[in-house]
């Protein structure tokens, strides 16, 4: 066992660090790549059952957008697009994914296969497929952000704890014996609730949490960029990933194995997140950013954070999570303000 070994619930990971679902794994080479690249797993790109999903990335697009927001022809540092889904035959992709999942085993790494909800036949219907194949994780996706931009029926966001409560008891009693992760949104401010909600339904784990929407207006044409709303993920997410972690940790007493995503740029941010509860990490844009490279760097730099610290990852997994406090128990700081504003503002104005 390794200082970078983790386990979500029984399943053990080489290292905490997932290549996540997106464009880049949705080839056999682009899966081999990101296994070489030293993740601990690969989650393949995405199935689901409607035609309007997989017509969706015909009119998919992607820009990258500089630190001061503006889009950019170099590396970039934030992802700002409008995804689709493989058009690949689900059985013919998913038993492809299976065919990788068996070499991976052999170097005690693991590829999955994903669904981006669009109703509860398909997802049952695909998660039964895939456990036939032999497959060992499923992730289901319950929270795709352009849900309501999508064409109607293709992609659905649930945001009701009953309702997924349902959803996953369903697909729970179709991969008996395989890993089943859910994947939140990152829409709904009720991630607790939504988290507890799918454990109720036999999640082994969630992930947390999907990309945010947003609208970028290009300075130059006055249009929106790409021409329509979009996902948007950078570097700037992590602190907002890590609170909900830190929630949903409390909320269901760390008895959810919790994974991280949205935001990871390096090594350090993949401690960020297990210290707020993560017990790994999926990461996807920093691919489309520098390479499958990106990911040798941020396991590499989580263990030189680990070895100059003698630590083991584990011993990181909920510490910032479990020392939070509520605003009522913050340290008394009344003139602490004064320290943030122009001297302007304190004119005629006396500390305490
Ligand atoms: C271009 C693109 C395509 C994506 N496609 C999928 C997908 O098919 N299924 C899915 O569950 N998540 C998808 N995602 C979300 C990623 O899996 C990941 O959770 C997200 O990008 C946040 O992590 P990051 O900041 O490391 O990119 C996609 C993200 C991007 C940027």
């Amino acid at each position: 066992m390794t200082r970078v070994a983790t386990t979500i619930g029984c399943f053990p990971l080489l290292n905490p660090v997932i290549c996540a679902a997106g464009e880049p794994v949705m080839t056999e080479a682009g899966i081999r790549a990101a296994l070489r690249a030293g993740v601990a797993g690969v989650i393949a790109k995405s199935v689901n059952e409607s035609a309007a999903a997989r017509n969706q990335l015909d009119r998919a697009d992607y820009v990258r957008l500089d630190a001061d927001g503006t889009p950019t022809s170099g590396p970039g540092v934030s992802l700002f697009n409008r995804s689709g889904l493989t058009q690949r035959d689900t059985a013919e992709w998913l038993d492809a994914i299976a065919a990788l999942d068996r070499e991976a085993r052999v170097e005690n790494q693991f590829v999955a296969a994903s669904i981006v909800y669009a109703g509860p036949q398909g997802a049952i219907s695909i998660a039964a497929m895939a456990r036939q194949t032999g497959l060992r994780v499923f992730e289901l996706n319950v929270g795709a952000p352009h849900a309501s931009e999508a064409a109607p029926g293709a992609i659905v966001q649930e945001t009701d704890p009953d309702r997924l409560s349902d959803l996953v008891r369903q697909v729970r009693a179709v991969t008996q014996g395989m890993q089943l992760w859910v994947k939140l949104t990152g829409l709904s401010s009720n991630l607790p609730a939504l988290a507890t909600a799918a454990q109720n339904g036999g999640a082994d784990a969630v992930c947390i949490m999907g990309s945010f929407m947003g609208l970028v207006p290009d300075l130059e044409t006055f249009k929106p960029v790409l021409g329509t709303p979009a996902a948007y993920g950078g570097g700037w997410a992590l602190p907002i990933v890590c609170r909900f972690l830190a929630l949903t940790r409390q909320a269901t007493q760390t008895s959810l194995p919790l994974i991280g995503t949205n935001g990871v740029r390096s090594g350090l941010d993949v401690v960020r997140m297990a210290l707020c509860g993560a017990v790994a990490t999926e990461a996807l844009s920093i691919v489309m950013h520098e390479g499958f490279g990106g990911f040798t760097r941020i396991i590499d730099q989580l263990v030189s954070f680990l070895a100059q610290r003698n630590l083991a990852f584990s011993d990181l997994i909920g510490r910032s999570a479990d020392a939070l406090h509520g605003y009522g128990d913050a340290p008394l700081t009344p003139d602490r303000w004064r320290d943030f504003v122009p001297s302007d503002t304190l004119v005629g104005s006396h500390p305490h």
